[in-house]
């Protein structure tokens, strides 16, 4: 796959102009230590996520999505954030192959990716420990090794005491983290995680915002997390795109370079989220006129 950069790359400055090349003083600057807006990237690696130039429209109705491009790194984790109805979860089903762009392409990683929703969707009469070695088999794992794997990945997300539970006696928070169980037995190097904790409190999101980190960090997944809350996107992503409405475009996007420590209440997830929402309001205004 080539470096070359191009137009195609999408990456926009918050003000959603095109970002300046390099060497050109960037006019906005850092917000706050740490963040920058995204200038052109000098790709490490071949992405593990390209997606190029991609519109989607279903049947004759309105464009959804409108020439979106994303280049997403092995290893990194992304936030999509924008409100709702804007093309977010379209945006990932194209990403998980589960649909196909109207017009331009989507490369992914051969072994695939894994997807989580908001719904843990975990089958009902099976203990947390049976419903990720489902996954394991569906992978082909060996019935020996399926109890143990299973087990070490609930340890993984902090579930080992529950692993003889059945979805209807674990809370909200506790089901979601056996579908993040699940997906991680899928042994996919993309995970998409699709709003994967709005249906929480505030409280079991931000363990869970926590849990994730550390399951990252330890995993090395490539994570591209769809959320429209902007404190979330802000509080976890290495990187936040973000989505305009009607149709669908990158709007601007922000690289958080001090990941490590960071807490829904730390003063830079706050500063970021207020940068983001100026940027959010300008779209909707944009939009409105
Ligand atoms: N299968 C579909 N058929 C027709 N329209 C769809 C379909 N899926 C999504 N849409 C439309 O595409 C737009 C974006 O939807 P979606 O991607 O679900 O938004 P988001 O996830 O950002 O809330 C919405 O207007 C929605 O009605
Ligand atoms: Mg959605």
């Amino acid at each position: 796959m080539t470096t070359t950069p191009r137009r195609a790359t999408g990456v926009v400055s918050p003000s959603g102009d095109a970002a300046p090349g390099r060497g050109v003083p960037n006019p906005l600057g850092p917000s706050f230590d740490g963040v920058a807006p995204v200038l052109r990237p000098t790709p490490a690696a071949a992405p593990a996520v390209r997606i190029d130039g991609v519109s989607k429209r279903f049947g004759d109705g309105p464009l959804v999505l409108d020439d979106v491009a994303l280049d997403i790194a092995p290893g990194e984790f992304v936030c999509l954030l924008g409100a709702s109805g804007c093309g977010k979860s379209t945006l990932l089903n194209l990403i998980a192959g589960l649909d196909r762009p109207t017009s331009g392409s989507i490369e992914t990683p051969a072994a695939g990716a894994a997807v989580m929703f908001q719904e843990s969707a975990l089958m009902p009469w099976l203990t947390a420990r049976r419903n990720v070695e489902l996954a394991l088999r569906l992978r082909g794992v060996a019935r020996r090794e399926r109890r143990e794997k299973a087990l070490a990945l609930l340890d993984t997300v902090n579930l080992t005491d529950a692993a003889q539970k059945r979805p209807h006696e674990l809370s909200g928070g506790m089901r979601q983290r056996v579908a993040l169980a699940r997906a991680l037995a899928q042994d996919r190097p993309v995970l998409l995680m699709d709003e994967p904790f709005a249906a929480l409190d505030a409280i079991t999101r931000d363990l869970l915002h926590e849990e994730l980190e550390r399951v990252w960090r330890a995993t090395g997944r490539t994570i591209v997390f769809v959320t429209h809350n902007v404190r979330e996107a802000a509080r976890l992503g290495q990187r936040v795109v973000l989505l305009s409405s009607r149709p669908g475009r990158v709007a601007g996007e922000w690289r958080i370079s001090q990941t490590v420590g960071r807490r829904i209440e730390s003063p830079e997830v706050a500063a970021l989220s207020v940068e983001i929402t100026e940027q959010l309001r300008k779209e909707i205004r944009r939009n409105a006129a």
